[in-house]
């Protein structure tokens, strides 16, 4: 099924359209990344332009999000329905959230091409489901996150009354944005990081990182010889700056 009949049958619904489905049918596609894995799916849209990409590479999808998505109007398994989808996707609703289904997964050995990363957008959640999904991804495999740029305040969710608990820094923080930049395009395993609007696309490497030699072989007489003369850098031997 192509992704426009996909949208024709599903009807416009929130919130993945046509021309976010299509880049990253761009990526997902060429790169043959057939073992998808969805954190949220809310009413399906996205769920079903994976579900019809995986269909192109005779893969599968994966997808999570917590029991209420059931009851929505319109819900997955009715996307999936009307685009014929539902053989190719694995629905799992945990009260505990995915966070625990993705525990699972690493126990069982799981192993995902491709991971899309939008549901909780708090830095407890999504930061979280990156360090998982780091242990479910294949070496040279793709992580997309959305909503990079986005804020409980500026997503229009000020008067939800569980947003209004949360702190002033909690509501306009771009929590999403500060998982990306600081945990995902520092983390040394993964690189090609990629902003695209909302998105942030990365790469997790192919190769095993390099490990210092002296982790290897245990350090050098040279290095031992240092040690022993009590020859420490200058900056070992001044106390550590304080934090905040
Ligand atoms: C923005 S919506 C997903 C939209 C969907 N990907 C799309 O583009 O059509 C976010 C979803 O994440 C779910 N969610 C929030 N926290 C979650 C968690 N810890 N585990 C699983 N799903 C979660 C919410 O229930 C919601 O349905």
């Amino acid at each position: 099924m192509n992704l426009e009949a996909v949208q024709t049958a599903i009807e416009g619904r929130k919130w993945m359209n046509l021309p976010m489905a299509q880049k990253a049918a761009g990526w997902i596609i060429p790169l043959g990344n057939r073992r998808i894995l969805e954190l949220g799916h809310m009413h399906g849209a996205s769920t079903c332009y994976f579900a019809a990409m995986a269909q192109d590479l005779c893969g599968h999808v994966t997808t999570c999000d917590l029991p209420a998505a059931a009851t929505m109007t319109p819900n997955l398994e009715d996307g999936l329905a009307k685009c014929g989808l539902a053989d190719l996707v694995t629905i799992h609703r945990d009260p505990e959230g995915a966070e625990w289904r993705m525990m699972q997964m690493i126990d069982a050995g799981a192993e995902f091409d491709f991971i899309y990363i939008d549901a909780g957008h708090s830095v407890k959640c999504c930061g979280l489901m990156f360090f998982l999904a780091e242990r479910l991804l294949r070496p040279g495999g793709m992580i997309l996150f959305d909503d990079i740029h986005w804020s409980y305040r500026k997503g229009g969710m000020a008067d939800v009354p569980w947003v209004r608990r949360l702190t002033e820094a909690e509501q306009t923080t771009e929590q999403v944005g500060w998982v990306w930049r600081t945990l995902v395009q520092k983390h040394p395993g993964f690189e090609y990081f990629q902003e695209d609007g909302n998105w942030g696309w990365c790469w997790k490497r192919h190769t095993e990182l390099e490990q210092p030699a002296m982790m290897l072989t245990g350090p050098t007489e040279d290095e031992m010889q240092i040690y022993l003369d009590g020859r420490l850098p200058q900056e070992a031997q001044e106390p550590p700056k304080q934090g905040p």
